[in-house]
């Protein structure tokens, strides 16, 4: 066999040259992704037909390789690496994060177990302990693992409710439950609250989407109500979800409230903080530590305001006892036996996935390098830009209608009434900027929705999204009257 295992490793010049030549296309890419347009340039077909000339069946050489795929990605992706890209929280990625991602791909670290990747998971987990603290959590008691994101983290929360609350869940799963759960978010709660019910077996008729009010905040008298009615109907009122920043307005509900009522009918308390929980990094944040300190558990997104190239989610309890409870499967025999026994967090007794990627490490090399007071003054500028955006739409007639603090704003035309979908249509044909649509869930009501997920992202580029906004809305204004 050839030192290079058949050509799989490469020869080490060719690895040194590939390397190289990565970092040149990165760096190219990184400091041009400005001068793209932002949009997602290609169709279906377009790639389909690429793609149908590959059979696999003749190599390429490695350079071949690389800057075929720098010229795709470069040419075809919708750039959320822009400033000017001003959609759903995906952000552009720390460059610690892709020096962090390299250094994962190489070692591969197995984070099942202690016996295989101790220094990982202490890594992980000293993570866990920094931002239980931050979140005002009982940092002794409290654990946590990392998940692929807030999807896999608020499924999490639903099966360690169900392990502690039904006595038969763990082993007769749906068949050991007598009272039918039920679970309470607002109208304003990701989906994936809906998911976990569908994937837990429990089905989504057992999800009570609470109204909100009209700041989009959870609307604790009616979730109060139906927590009564769904008792006197013979149901077991499980567990409730507050929002620290919503998906689509970045609303808080009232977290103090919501605790309260979970207290007072033995609920199951998690708090969403997916994008929002980055805030805690912010001093003038600390007052939410108080709500979330009556969390049992909570979902956070480092792949979101923190720009930790994604997948980087997190999932914190209360009681680190929690998880065993809901993932452990006692003791199998392929797993080392040192791992068995061990009273100590062992993820692949801990967490839903098994076999784990090291995805902890971009968030250490980040807040290494850049250390909490880096992060601060990104996360201060985001909100600055954020409170700018906000000012230049009130003061060109365009009406902003959810009250967060956190760079996202929801508006509608205030001057003609345009329709926001055909608003939207017309600036991000342009191009040269990117926004999306919503609902918000108060009145029902159809908004266009701009966030500041870019930390790169100034004034001058917000002056540029108005003016392509008042532009379209001239261009709407005019073809009515015509
Ligand atoms: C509030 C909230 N919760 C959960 C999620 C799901 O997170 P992920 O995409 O990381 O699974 C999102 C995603 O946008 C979100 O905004």
């Amino acid at each position: 066999m050839s030192k290079d295992g058949f050509g799989l490793l490469l020869s080490s010049g060719k690895r040194t040259k590939a390397w190289e030549l990565l970092g040149e296309k990165i760096e190219d890419y990184i400091s041009s992704v400005d001068s793209l347009k932002v949009p997602q340039n290609v169709s279906l077909e377009e790639i389909q037909k690429v793609l149908s000339a590959i059979d696999f069946c003749e190599p390429v050489e490695v350079d071949e390789a690389i800057k075929w795929t720098h010229t795709l990605l470069k040419k075809h992706l919708l750039q959320i690496a822009s400033r000017d890209y001003y959609g759903v929280f995906n952000p552009q990625a720390s460059s610690m994060s892709l020096i962090a991602d390299a250094f994962v791909a190489a070692h591969n670290p197995q984070l099942a177990s202690s016996a295989s990747a101790m220094l990982c998971i202490e890594m992980e987990n000293h993570l866990i302990q920094y931002f239980a603290e931050k979140f005002g959590m009982n940092s002794s008691s409290a654990k946590g693992s990392f998940t692929s994101g807030a999807t896999e983290a608020n499924f999490m929360a639903l099966l360690c409710a169900l392990s502690k609350r039904i006595p038969g869940y763990r082993n007769q799963g749906l068949r050991g439950i007598e009272k039918w759960p039920t679970i309470y978010c607002s109208e304003e709660t990701h989906g994936s609250i809906k998911r976990a019910c569908r994937i837990s077996g429990l089905g989504t008729d057992i999800l009570r989407s609470i109204p909100v009010q009209s700041n989009l905040q959870m609307d604790c008298e009616q979730l109060e109500k139906q927590i009564l009615a769904d008792q006197e109907k013979g149901y077991h009122p499980l567990m409730v979800v507050a929002n620290l920043g919503s998906t689509s307005s970045a609303t808080i509900d009232p977290l103090e409230k919501i605790a309260q009522i979970s207290q007072k009918y033995d609920l199951w308390f998690h708090v969403d903080a997916a994008w929002g929980g980055a805030a805690l990094l912010l001093e003038e944040y600390s007052y939410l530590r108080r709500g979330i300190s009556f969390a049992d558990s909570l979902s956070f997104d480092p792949h979101k305001w923190l720009s930790i190239a994604m997948g980087c989610g997190m999932f914190f309890v209360k009681e680190g006892r929690s998880l065993r409870r809901a993932f452990s499967i006692e003791s199998t025999a392929y797993m080392p036996d040192e791992t068995q026994d061990n009273e100590q967090s062992e993820p692949y007794r801990d967490t839903l996935q098994w076999s784990r990627r090291f995805s902890g490490l971009k968030l250490f090399l980040t807040l290494l390098v850049h250390g909490e007071k880096g992060y601060s003054e990104v996360l201060r500028h985001q909100i600055k830009i954020g409170k700018y955006l906000k000012e230049q739409l009130e003061q060109n007639s365009w009406e902003v209608l959810n009250t967060t603090p956190w760079p996202v704003a929801c508006f509608v035309d205030k001057k003609s009434g345009c329709d926001p979908k055909e608003l939207l249509h017309l600036v991000n044909k342009t191009g040269d900027t990117w926004i999306t649509n919503t609902e918000l869930m108060w009145q029902k009501r159809g908004v266009l929705r701009a966030g500041i997920s870019n930390f790169r992202t100034e004034e001058s580029n917000i002056d540029k999204l108005i003016q392509a906004l008042n532009k379209a809305r001239e261009i709407l204004t005019k073809s009515k009257s015509d």
